[in-house]
């Protein structure tokens, strides 16, 4: 208990805010388990997302609880950007009596590892916050629930050190487990095998083990029921497997299982708050999709715009290592976009594994397409809008299907499972026991059907998963094409790598958004460009304005340094395009002669681009364009990296080598002529790669020593000289 002090001075301390700030629902949900622990536990809680700020009296709120991601480069989620607006307004130490914590989501493969939750906490302080408890920072890399879990445990006693509560809030235990499974966790202590008897690592068994142990085995199909035979899982490869998301059965080795006599860790399993109720008599889709209506409860953050595919392009050798497409969609209205601009894509889940999970979960073709509607008070914001959907439309439109599950779930699914082995197994997975497992587990990248499939005893009713998985997200795609072209108003085109890949144990595993439109858009051979006789499918895509200004400068004589290998050299292409658009425009409005091309030079700014490619003649993207403008001199320099091919004359591996053999004349653009530098793609190897190329640069030529060469640069990224548009 904590200490007896005046009424008047005791803070309202059994009152907990917790906020999120949530690009694609991780904090969103984590806060959602928070806010819901905290009324159990007898806290007058209340939940929002930060842009609701307002609905909270900053004044009086003692304590608050932050849950926030970051996304772009170091850049807080757009559900909290009116947050930051007035957070950057405040002025003073006006926040005296609030007292918080704060809890970061990010991902090490980013440079600016949590910058949002980092930003949050000190600008707090600067206003006079006290933090009641020690900053947590989750890593996506490693899985965020390593530190989540223990975070939240430990942050009620941190609360109750602070302030005064009613004794509920100190006195619940955590994780509390029903009375079953407090029995089944229990039920672990000494039934196991001899683990002697049993292959003594935990890892995830390559195909020959497999192969071996398939050889043992008589019944290679069914899960052994009972502990003594819980050794191995074999994969139960269906015929099928060539068919868009064929089952699998996902391979982990639960021998360890029997050495642990207790299970702790254990995540709390999220409420119950959704309710399936019947909807109006109208609309409901179990159509193909070519004639499917876009369902009104998708919700983004610009206005929704039926497109159609114009056009599609093979960028890529059959035998080249990744697909490349280079897709036109076209639409009816203008929309004003500037290049470097990206737009969203909402492709539905395949709709093999919607059938497959529906089927799974035992809702027969009728109710799959009945009209319902969903209630329920703390139900996820991307559910709330659902007032007059099919079943079938929120498994193709609103549940994520394909990532990796997250402990809470499966400890949900234990809850659920009828067969005991299954239900020890999904709560081992879940526990800290069952951490090596668990890892194996993520590895395989199971889809929920996956799940079903290995755990067939699952009986869990629909409103449970649906309320549980996590939102389908939009997949985005950076603009290759300028509004100044013709049409351009009125059409996007993008390039992306079809994502198909096979794991080590021969699983066939597939994106949700890029083989759906490769599929749509007829599998196209290499080399082929095809207008004609697209399939007419409506496809939902929304504009992304880039918010970090990776745009072309207005001043248009400013030089830019373009670097983005593979499809990061995306917007480039709408930057090449429009400037070549631009200068049209400029020749004809000042009647510019073909002997007067200087006097055009002089009004643009020098256009370098940095590209990588694997080998020349197989994924060197947009290369007949790229030449075209060098040639036709809006491309100033055009420097090409080789990774796969040897002794290729002026070139180099990597975009950074290019760099460095450049760097003289590169710190030149920058330091006489203020080049902006723009760098886009892949956030783990490359972009690093060139952020430390850039510090040599400003050593070698600039005379900076490293620590002020690397806080230059940091210099220049928030003066937006240097830009960059990333993905892990
Ligand atoms: C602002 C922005 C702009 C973007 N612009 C572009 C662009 O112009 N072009 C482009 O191609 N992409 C771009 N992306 C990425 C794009 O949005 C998608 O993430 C990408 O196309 C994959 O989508 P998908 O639905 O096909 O695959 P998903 O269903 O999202 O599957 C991808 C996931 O599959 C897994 N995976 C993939 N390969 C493997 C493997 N070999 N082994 C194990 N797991 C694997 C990984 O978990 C990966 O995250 C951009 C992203 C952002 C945020
Ligand atoms: N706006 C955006 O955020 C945006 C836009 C477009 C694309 N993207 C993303 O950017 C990424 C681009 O990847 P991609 O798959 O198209 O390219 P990729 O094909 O994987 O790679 C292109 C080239 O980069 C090389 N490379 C590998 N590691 C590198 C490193 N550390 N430094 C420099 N170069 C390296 C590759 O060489 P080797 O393989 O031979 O080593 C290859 O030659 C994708 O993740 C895509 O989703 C983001
Ligand atoms: C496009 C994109 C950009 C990201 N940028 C960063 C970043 O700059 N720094 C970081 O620490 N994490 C970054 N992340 C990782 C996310 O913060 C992390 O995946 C987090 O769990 C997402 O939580 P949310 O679902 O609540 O948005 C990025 C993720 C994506 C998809």
């Amino acid at each position: 208990m904590v200490p007896n002090k005046d009424e008047d001075s005791i803070p309202h301390a059994d009152h907990l805010t917790v906020f999120f700030a949530s690009q694609t629902g991780n904090a969103e949900s984590i806060s959602r388990n928070i806010y819901e622990q905290a009324q159990e536990r007898g806290f007058k809680a209340a939940h929002y997302v930060l842009n609701d700020f307002a609905k909270v009296d900053w004044d009086k709120e003692e304590c608050l609880v932050f849950v926030v991601s970051t996304t772009g480069d170091g850049d807080p989620p757009d559900n909290s950007t009116k947050f930051w607006r007035h957070l950057r307004k405040l002025k003073g130490v006006g926040l005296t009596k609030a007292k918080y914590a704060v809890l970061g989501l990010g991902d090490t493969n980013y440079d600016n590892f949590c910058q949002t939750a980092k930003r949050l906490d000190t600008r707090l302080q600067e206003l006079g916050a006290t933090p009641f408890y020690a900053r947590g920072l989750a890593d996506d890399a490693t899985g965020l629930e390593e530190t989540v879990d223990p975070w939240i445990k430990n942050l009620w006693p941190a609360l109750a050190h602070q302030v005064i509560c009613t004794p509920a809030v100190h006195d619940l235990p955590q994780p509390h487990l029903t009375p079953e499974e407090e029995k089944i966790v229990k039920s672990l202590i000494g039934k196991g095998t001899d683990p002697g008897q049993l292959p003594p690592s935990t890892s995830l068994k390559t195909s020959s083990e497999l192969e071996l142990n398939l050889n043992e085995k008589a019944d290679i199909n069914t899960l052994s029921s009972g502990m003594s035979t819980l050794s191995v899982s074999v994969p139960a490869k269906e015929k099928d497997s060539m068919a868009p998301f064929a089952k699998y059965r996902i391979v982990v080795d639960f021998s360890s299982m029997s050495n642990h006599s207790s299970l702790t860790g254990l995540p709390r399993v999220p409420n119950a708050n959704l309710k399936i109720t019947e909807g109006d008599s109208t609309t409901a889709s179990g159509s193909k999709a070519t004639s499917r209506p876009i369902p009104s409860f998708i919700q983004t953050p610009t206005p929704l715009i039926n497109a159609k595919i114009n056009s599609v392009q093979c960028l890529t050798a059959t035998d080249a290592l990744k697909r490349t497409l280079s897709v036109e969609f076209g639409f009816e209205d203008d929309v004003d976009y500037s290049p470097g601009d990206a737009f969203g894509i909402w492709a539905p889940n395949n709709e093999s594994l919607v059938r497959g999970v529906l089927e799974a979960l035992a809702v027969d073709e009728h109710d799959q397409n009945k009209n319902i509607k969903f209630e329920g008070e703390g139900i996820p914001s991307h559910l709330q809008p659902v007032k007059s959907a099919s079943l079938l439309e929120v498994f193709r439109y609103s549940v994520d299907l394909t990532s990796v599950p997250k402990k809470a779930n499966i400890r949900l699914y234990a809850d659920h499972a009828t067969d005991m082995t299954e239900k020890q197994q999904l709560m081992f997975l879940a526990s800290k026991q069952g951490s090596d497992q668990f890892n194996a587990f993520r590895a395989q990248t199971p889809t929920f059907l996956d799940i079903l499939h290995t755990f067939p005893s699952i009986k869990i009713p629909v409103a449970r998963v649906i309320e549980t998985l996590p939102p389908l997200q939009p997949r985005y795609y950076s603009i290759t094409s300028s509004p100044l072209a013709k049409n351009g108003h009125r059409r996007w085109s993008c390039a992306f790598n079809v994502v198909t890949y096979i794991l080590p144990e021969g699983v066939n595993r597939r994106g949700v958004c890029t083989p759906w439109l490769d599929e749509l858009a007829g599998l196209v051979p290499f080399g082929k460009a095809i207008s004609e006789g697209l399939e007419k499918t409506v496809i939902p895509i929304f504009l992304k304005p880039n918010e970090t200004k990776f745009n072309l400068p207005t001043d248009t004589t400013r030089p830019i340094i373009m670097i983005g290998p593979g499809t990061g050299v995306a917007p480039f292409m709408g930057f090449l395009e429009h400037r070549s658009e631009q200068r049209k425009i400029k020749k004809r409005l000042m009647n510019i002669g073909p002997r007067s091309q200087q006097q055009l030079d002089d009004l643009f700014g020098e256009m370098w681009l940095f590209f990588g490619c694997r080998h020349r003649e197989k994924d060197w993207l947009f290369k007949e364009q790229m030449e075209t403008y060098k040639e036709e001199g809006i491309l100033t320099e055009l420097h090409v990296a080789v990774s796969r091919e040897e002794n290729i004359p002026n070139s180099g591996k990597y975009v950074q080598d290019l760099i460095k053999k450049e760097s003289k004349r590169l710190w030149d653009l920058l330091d006489k002529k203020g080049a902006l530098i723009y760098v886009c793609g892949d956030a783990k190897g490359m972009a690093k790669g060139v952020h430390d190329e850039l510090i040599d640069i400003l050593v070698t030529n600039g005379g900076f020593e490293k620590t002020a060469a690397m806080l230059e640069l940091n210099k220049w990224a928030q003066e937006k000289r240097y830009l960059r548009d990333l993905w892990a």
